[in-house]
């Protein structure tokens, strides 16, 4: 049940429901691996050991995102600030907020009081980084909003006096279909008022060679996180995948201007998910897609944000233009 826990300038608010504590159905996984082709959904990445995986691929020297979007924060957060003045920022998953330090400064410089509302599924992660962060910034206050995207935006804090900025960062829209991104986009225009801000950080496309590159790193480590959602699974709803039956493939689909992971199977396999009541015959040479990763043109996607009434303000990238962040504004 949701339930808050008060400290003086820290609030961690729990609005995950009784279902999320005691384990998704698996409902999604059943439809995913019952389609052709067979899909599993990218949310099983993040295990404890996936979130660790996905720390590391953020540090290699071939993924670039986590990095490049760090460098235009570090140069724009204070334009970005200026631009909006005093707000409340809400960021939808958050993690350690390492990155959205940089904006944290720079209002923090603006020199009013305000208020932070990280959201993200992992409790433990927001009390530790809300403790941290109110001893960085004495005119902070956090508000924790613990639970998905959907389940927090319905349950923000009652609206300040100044604007919203909510804050999306690492390019997280591209793992969604443009069909999820769609929702999506129309719950956040939902969650803003008039003149309130919406900052979106997108990886946007570039040379295939760089893209196949940061997602076949040389170490593996990507590999070993896209394996890991069968690990995952297997601990979760008690199937029998066989790690070695698989191998981690992501092809840049061009076409589509999306990287596509596929886990390929080299030999033929009944997978029993004994708590899910659920088989499914898995051939050699059949592919399970486990994420897309789409790269986006600025201008198309702007024209995608205006059809949902999030009007563009200013766009900041790197040198290279190979990462974005767009400011948005809601009318
Ligand atoms: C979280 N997301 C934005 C990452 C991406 O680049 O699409 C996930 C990832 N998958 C493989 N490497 C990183």
């Amino acid at each position: 049940m949701p339930s808050t826990i008060a400290q003086s300038r820290i609030t961690i608010q729990n609005t995950l429901t009784l279902s999320d504590i005691n384990g998704a159905p698996g409902a999604d996984i059943i439809q995913g691996l019952s389609q052709t082709p067979k899909t599993l959904p990218p949310q099983y990445f993040y295990d404890e050991q996936g979130s660790i995986l996905f720390e590391k691929i953020c540090n290699l020297p071939e993924y670039y995102p986590t990095r490049t979007e760090a460098s235009i924060l570090r140069n724009f957060a204070h334009a970005i600030a200026h631009e909006t003045g005093p707000c409340e920022l809400i960021e939808l998953g958050s993690g350690s907020s390492t990155k959205t330090r940089y904006l944290l400064s720079a209002y923090a410089d603006l020199g009013q009081a305000f208020q932070y509302v990280p959201v993200d599924v992992s409790g433990e992660m927001l009390t530790q980084s809300a403790h941290q962060l109110i001893k960085e910034y004495p005119s902070l206050t956090v508000h924790g909003l613990v639970g998905t995207y959907e389940q927090a935006m319905a349950q923000l804090p009652t609206p300040p006096n100044t604007p919203r900025l909510m804050i999306f960062l690492g390019s997280t829209l591209g793992n969604f279909t443009p069909e999820q991104s769609d929702r999506f986009l129309a719950k956040i225009h939902a969650s803003l008022r008039p003149g309130d801000y919406f900052l979106l950080g997108v990886d946007l496309q570039k040379s295939p060679e760089v893209l196949h590159a940061a997602y076949n790193d040389a170490q593996g480590v990507t590999a070993a996180f896209n394996l890991n959602m069968l690990t995952h699974l297997n601990c979760r709803f008690g199937s029998n995948f066989i790690l070695e039956n698989f191998k981690h493939r992501a092809v840049y689909n061009q076409d589509f201007g999306q990287i596509e992971m596929y886990l390929d199977c080299h030999t033929d396999q009944n997978v029993n998910f004994k708590t899910l009541n659920y088989q499914v015959n898995v051939c050699s040479g059949e592919s399970i897609q486990t994420e897309i990763s789409r790269k986006f043109k600025v201008d198309a996607l702007t024209k995608n944000l205006a059809q949902h009434n999030l009007t563009l303000h200013q766009v900041w990238t790197d040198p290279q233009d190979w990462f974005a962040l767009l400011l948005l504004q809601c009318v």
